[in-house]
């Protein structure tokens, strides 16, 4: 008996936070980077007519429509382009039709250009029959969106693939999974967006000018990683704080602190959290603090009256997972 061929499968992803080595991990360093409960939703199915086709309400993308020999070329919409380019790296004869649905705002910096591209290479890994491993799955997601933006660890790439948390080399050199039960995290969302691409740029412009002093920076801040590594695995969270601390010292000395993150990291601190820190590019998007459960209230009430928002994040979930085929 023939067997089906399947023609439409729902993929979905993670988001990330980043817990430590940001801007570091861009030139060489280690970070570490856990995969968050909010997920990307793709539904991906094969069509006999040679056209790509998106509906991705989330980032206002309706009915976009491609010839597949077109992929790639032009003008490509924001909400569309790693999508798009995903399929085109893949290499599809047929047509492909996408719908998208997020659990979280594209606002909020968890990563979900990225998370939305691992879903379709892996739906179209199950519909090809290729197969590809999630090391495969990560290289070409990344590929594509270093195609993009030019520029990239591909972190973030790796929290959506493999999910829990990781210990992460520049261009997945490493991606090791640090085995652990749960993080103690509160995360809180700034409300302003700020462009990766800008930051990255903005740091490397001072690396320029002071390459000593910065390349000193890169590597106390991998150091602060390898030991942070160590403290993850043994859940110890008053160390892990203190070296998220450490960490935004060196982050505001490379100029990405900002004040608003600054206002909610220094309150979150003073209301007894292990520790606190900027997660990403920083200036904006999200902070993070490890915090013990007995403070867990007065630091959320911290963030909120330096005017941020408190988010319900679950941290260390699980990675790209086929949801249902027909
Ligand atoms: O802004 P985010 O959440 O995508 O994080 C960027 C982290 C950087 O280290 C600055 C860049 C990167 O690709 O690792």
């Amino acid at each position: 008996m023939l067997k089906d061929i399947m023609k439409k499968v729902t993929v979905s992803a993670p988001g990330k936070l980043m817990l430590l080595g940001e801007h570091a991990v861009v030139y060489g360093r280690p970070c570490i980077v856990t995969a968050v409960g909010q997920r990307i939703r793709a539904m991906v199915e094969l069509t006999d007519q040679p056209v790509f086709e998106l509906n991705a309400p989330d980032v206002a993308v309706v009915h976009y429509q491609k010839p597949m020999s077109e992929l790639g070329k032009g003008d490509l919409p924001k909400g569309a382009k790693f999508m798009e380019v995903a399929i085109k790296n893949f290499g599809v004869r047929r047509g492909v039709k996408v719908t998208t649905a997020s659990e979280f705002s594209s606002q909020f910096g968890f990563g979900s250009s990225s998370a939305s591209t691992v879903c379709v290479i892996k739906a179209l890994s199950e519909l090809t029959n290729k197969k590809l491993s999630d090391k495969q799955i990560f290289d070409l997601s990344y590929k594509t969106v270093l195609d993009i933006q030019g520029k990239g660890s591909g972190f973030d790439v790796a929290a959506a693939t493999f999910g829990g948390t990781l210990y992460f080399v520049t261009g997945g050199k490493v991606i090791k999974p640090l085995n652990i039960k749960s993080l103690p995290l509160i995360v809180g969302y700034s409300g302003i967006k700020v462009d990766t691409v800008t930051l990255v740029n903005e740091v490397l412009e001072k690396a320029k000018k002071y390459p000593a002093v910065i390349e000193h920076i890169y590597d106390a801040i991998g150091r602060l990683v390898e030991l942070a590594k160590k403290a993850i695995l043994q859940s110890d969270w008053a160390t892990l704080g203190e070296l998220m601390n450490f960490n935004e010292g060196y982050l505001a000395s490379l100029g990405v602190e900002g004040p608003k993150l600054a206002g909610m990291i220094y309150g979150a601190r003073e209301a007894g959290a292990y520790g606190a820190k900027l997660s990403g590019a920083g200036i904006g998007d999200c902070m993070l603090t490890l915090t013990p459960a007995k403070a867990k209230k007065a630091v959320e009430q911290a963030i909120e009256k330096a005017g941020g928002q408190v988010i319900d994040v679950k941290a260390n979930v699980e990675g790209a997972k086929v949801e249902s085929s027909d």
